[in-house]
């Protein structure tokens, strides 16, 4: 049984510095806790994106440091809020795959795993160029009859929300391209902070909440959306011969536990 662990949107500051009010390092710190205690079985790890707020140096240099601790191998790919030359000069340019992005293509028990930098320099919305579409194409080919998980940072299936004016900008010729291989278990990405699923060109989309704030799914595309400290969350992705499951395990809820039987939740928080 394949096991991979999938993060996102850590969003890290340098050390003193808040995103949004919240310690994302602290955050962080949580989900690498989260992930050795529960998941040290996993076989892989990927943090998709939104590895830090600002593209900033420091930031990357705790990202580094917490990954160390991490009892299971990493991969990653870089989103929106993240540098690309800052994250390569910080992790080395072997994160750099032929296509001049930050993309992966690992064969693990039986599936073939690839991962996609979807970010534009400079843009929030989100894009695959025609090299990395290329070289998608190709190691789908190859695959052959191996099932395929793919993990990037931004959605490419309109969710019919306002996070939709942020979207992957040719989802639809990604998903042309995905349906070369008749065997697509996941696509998987954060971006969005909520988690949702879809099936769109017949094909399994999935997004998680990650590690920042999450917002709730807004169908009213101008109405505001307030920011949730929780959950954070990362997805657990069970893969065998058959078939694939997404747990989505919130290692930091944000909503206080339901009193004992015969307590109310005043009564039980000053026992
Ligand atoms: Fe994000």
């Amino acid at each position: 049984m394949l096991k991979i662990v999938v993060l996102s949107d850590l969003h890290l500051r340098p050390k003193g510095v808040l995103s949004h009010g919240l310690d994302t390092h602290d955050r962080l710190v949580q989900g690498i806790d989260w992930l050795n205690r529960m998941h040290a079985d996993a076989d892989l790890c990927v943090l998709a994106g939104d590895l830090v707020d600002l593209g900033e140096k420091a930031a990357y240099e705790r990202l580094k440091h917490q990954i160390v601790r991490a009892k299971v191998p990493i991969e990653m790919t870089i989103g929106n809020h993240d540098d690309r030359d800052t994250f390569l000069a910080v992790f080395g340019e072997r994160h750099r795959a032929e296509t001049g992005f930050v993309d992966k293509c690992l064969d693990l028990k039986g599936y073939r795993v690839i991962i996609l930098d979807s970010a534009i320099t400079g843009d929030p919305a989100g894009r695959l160029e025609p090299e990395q579409l290329h070289w998608l194409g190709q190691r789908l080919d190859q695959a052959a009859d191996r099932p395929v998980i793919v993990i990037t940072h931004h959605h490419a299936n309109p969710l019919m929300t306002r996070v939709d004016r942020i979207l992957m900008q040719n989802g639809t010729a990604f998903a042309r391209v995905l349906s070369r291989h008749k065997d697509i278990r996941q696509v998987i990405a954060g971006h969005v902070h909520y988690t949702s699923t879809a099936i769109w060109h017949g094909i399994p989309f999935t997004t998680i909440a990650g590690g920042h704030y999450s917002v709730q799914a807004m169908l009213d595309p101008d109405e505001p959306v307030p920011h949730l400290t929780g959950p954070a969350q990362m997805a657990v992705v069970l893969g065998g011969a058959d078939g694939t499951i997404v747990h989505f395990d919130d290692y930091i809820n944000g909503n206080p536990a339901l009193a004992p039987a015969g307590q109310t939740l005043r009564q039980a928080a000053t026992a």
